[in-house]
């Protein structure tokens, strides 16, 4: 595993969602900017549960929500999640329930990844999910940010600390 100059494993962070074009890269872009903001080197990723989308870059809403916020995700793809992703990363975190419950059933019994829910992470929304925006209105991705914001705030405050 690679090494931080301030020394300890470096994490590495999958965000996992159904299609991969809406939550998880969200989440992705959002724990990258904790991260840089918080000064520590990190892998992040993200992938879905479902193929739908394969190859396609975020929805439109999504890289709406996020160029509002100043970042570009516009060359992310999504893809699927594989079991080989349970040994290259630390830590696989689920956007909802139903992620969740897919990647436990999925997860090799060696692996050690940790898997958890993103807002899990989050003082007192233990047990939420991030809601999926795909089939409502653009206000719906206003409030995918704010939660992915949360939770990647509080995973990189962890993160941070136990570097
Ligand atoms: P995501 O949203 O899981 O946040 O990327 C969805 C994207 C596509 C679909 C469902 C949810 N779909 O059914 O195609």
């Amino acid at each position: 595993m690679e090494r931080n100059a301030q020394d300890g494993p470096r994490p590495a962070i999958l965000f996992v969602c159904l299609g991969n074009i809406c939550r998880s890269p969200l989440a992705e872009a959002a724990f990258r900017a904790e991260a840089e903001r918080a000064g520590f080197a990190v892998e992040v990723d993200s992938a879905g549960t479902g193929d739908w989308h394969r190859g396609e870059p975020p929805d439109r809403r999504a890289q709406a929500v996020a160029r509002r916020y100043g970042v570009d995700i516009g060359h992310y793809r999504a893809r699927m999640v594989r079991q080989e992703d349970f040994y290259r990363f630390s830590h696989i975190v689920a956007l909802d329930l139903d992620n969740y419950a897919e990647l436990e059933a999925m997860r090799p019994a060696d692996a050690r990844a940790e898997l958890s829910l993103l807002m899990d992470h989050v003082d007192g929304r233990r047990g939420e999910a991030v809601a999926d925006p795909y089939y409502g209105g653009e206000a719906g991705f206003q409030t995918t940010w704010a939660d992915v914001t949360a939770g990647a705030r509080a995973l990189a405050r962890r993160l941070g600390a136990a570097k």
